[in-house]
Order: C-alpha cells, then sequence, then structure tokens
C-alpha cells in the first residue's frame, strides 16, 4: 500500500465501493468485506451475447442519460463535455483520470440500470480488432452514426496486436510507462509527454473509429467508455498482475480531481491514490483472478 491513505480517505473509498455509508460501512465489516470479495465483474464484451444483462443495461443506462435534461450533470452530453473542457492527457494522470472518469460512469449507468451488479465492459481491440457488434445495431443507443470505420474493418496488428502490446507492458519504468510528471493538481489537457500505451493504441484507436471519437467529445460514441475499459485493464494487467509498481511520488499520489458527480449527479472530490484502489474494492476485470 502506498504511503499517505488517510482514514478518512479509505472509509470514504470503501463505503463507495460497498453502495453504503460511512455509518454502514463501521457496523458490519464482514458483510463489507463479502461486497468486496463479489464485486462486479469488468468483461470482455467479446463473451457477452446481445441480451446479456451487462449489455442490456449498458442500453437502458445510456437511453436514461441521453434523456436526462442538460441540467443534470449525467446527461450524456454533459458527461461528454467533462472529456472535452478538462481531461488530462500526455502526462502520468491520462491513467488515474480516466479510472476515475470510468468509476463514476459506471456508477451512474448502475444507478439509471437498476444493475446494482452492472460493470463496465470492455472492448479488447487486441484479441477483437473489429468494433464489437452490439455497437452496430442501428436501433440500439449503443449505435453512433459517424463512425468511419465500419463493422468489418480492424484495427491493424502494428497498432494493438499482440506483440506491441507485449511490448508496452514490458515497461518496468512507471514514468515510462504512463506518462511524464506534472505538478500537484495540475489541470493541464496536455502534459509534456505520453507513454507509449497513450500514444500508441490509444490515439490510433481514437483515430481508427473516426467521427466523435477522433475528437475530444468521443465519450459522445458509446464505444469510447469500452476503449478506455482496455485502457484501464492493461494499467491492471501491468500493475497488478505483473506488480510493478506505480509512482510514490507525492505529486502524482496526492493529485485529486474535481470533474466529476456521483450516481445522482452531485459533484465530487476523488484522489488518485484512491483510483489506484479501485480495481481492489469496486470492480475487478475478468482477467484479474485475485486479488
Ligand atoms: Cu481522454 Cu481516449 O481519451
Amino acid at each position: 500500500m502506498p504511503h499517505g491513505l488517510t482514514r478518512r480517505e479509505l472509509l470514504k473509498l470503501m463505503s463507495l465501493a460497498a453502495g453504503v455509508g460511512v455509518a454502514g460501512l463501521l457496523a458490519g465489516c464482514d458483510e463489507i468485506a463479502e461486497k468486496i470479495n463479489s464485486r462486479p465483474v469488468r468483461k470482455n464484451i467479446a463473451t457477452l451475447v446481445p441480451n446479456d444483462p451487462i449489455v442490456v443495461s449498458y442500453r437502458t443506462a445510456v437511453t436514461a442519460m441521453k434523456a436526462l435534461p442538460m441540467s443534470d450533470r449525467r446527461n450524456w452530453t454533459r458527461q461528454a463535455q467533462i472529456h472535452l473542457s478538462v481531461c488530462r492527457h500526455r502526462s502520468w494522470l491520462v491513467l488515474p483520470w480516466h479510472r476515475a472518469y470510468l468509476f463514476y460512469f459506471e456508477q451512474i449507468c448502475k444507478q439509471l440500470s437498476g444493475n446494482e451488479s452492472f460493470a463496465l465492459p470492455y472492448w479488447n481491440w487486441t484479441t477483437h480488432p473489429q468494433i464489437p457488434p452490439v455497437f452496430w445495431d442501428q436501433s440500439s443507443p449503443l449505435f453512433h452514426g459517424n463512425r468511419t470505420a465500419t463493422p468489418t474493418s480492424s484495427v491493424p496488428a502494428s497498432i494493438a496486436g499482440p506483440t506491441v502490446i507485449e511490448t508496452i507492458l514490458a515497461e518496468d519504468n512507471f514514468l515510462l510507462f504512463a506518462g511524464d510528471p506534472v505538478a500537484l493538481n495540475s489541470t493541464t489537457q496536455f502534459g509534456p509527454g505520453a507513454g507509449p500505451l497513450e500514444s500508441g493504441p490509444h490515439n490510433a484507436i481514437h483515430g481508427f473509429v473516426g467521427g466523435d471519437m477522433a475528437t475530444f467529445m468521443s465519450p459522445l460514441d458509446p464505444v469510447f467508455w469500452t476503449h478506455h475499459g482496455r485502457m484501464d485493464e492493461l494499467w491492471v494487467e501491468w500493475n497488478i498482475l505483473r506488480n510493478n509498481p506505480n509512482t510514490n511520488d507525492t505529486n502524482w499520489i496526492n493529485t485529486t480531481f474535481t470533474d466529476f458527480c456521483d450516481r445522482n449527479g452531485a459533484p465530487v472530490e476523488i484522489s488518485v491514490l484512491a483510483t489506484i484502489l479501485m480495481p481492489y474494492l469496486s470492480y475487478r476485470y475478468d482477467t484479474q483472478v485475485t486479488p
């Protein structure tokens, strides 16, 4: 565990993870442990049939978000505008910022679908280089009309194939893997230098999908959230499965983000430190057996 974790922050994160208030948390430790152990699994979308409850809930939540008024921070377009106006790129904040963005988006999906076991599915573009079929059904809210990719176009192996990914994951230096440092609480949208995961497959897949995905309003396309699910899964693979340490630089760990809203649309504040714990407490990937 990195240093700097306060009791207050741990409690807050655990209560978020377990979907209870801090009072409830203190009341039932066994129950909390059980909830953490059975936390929802983020699955490879290729393993899900179109009427799997996860895909159904994703459709329900997207429809609901699109129907919310613009005054609600959970509105679909407002969620994308967060990215346009305050995303963090080309620095060591790209991974935690997008992890937090997905975390709260997933919370909103749980709330609006009524499915507490919902976990955001991810698109593994290494093993399945075509945009998944569920995004091509024109009657579905997961369809997005302005992509330049087609149902049969494939991400080239030279961009996101197994060799490329293995080379990226083999880098064990956090700064070289994740991106260049920026100051504590930096809000710059474009830092001094991206890591190879961001500058390589990440950017190329935005361009490959095209349309809004090739712009900073990319979260308008429901594919975005599953693309970043894969990015986050690769960070979990690097950090947790392969046991490579994140930096313990306090300029990174103690940076907080105030860009997101919770499942009820209320603004929240979340630290980089809290994002490190999310895959242990709130969700896990189907590639992540233990912890
Ligand atoms: Cu903030 Cu894939 O982008």
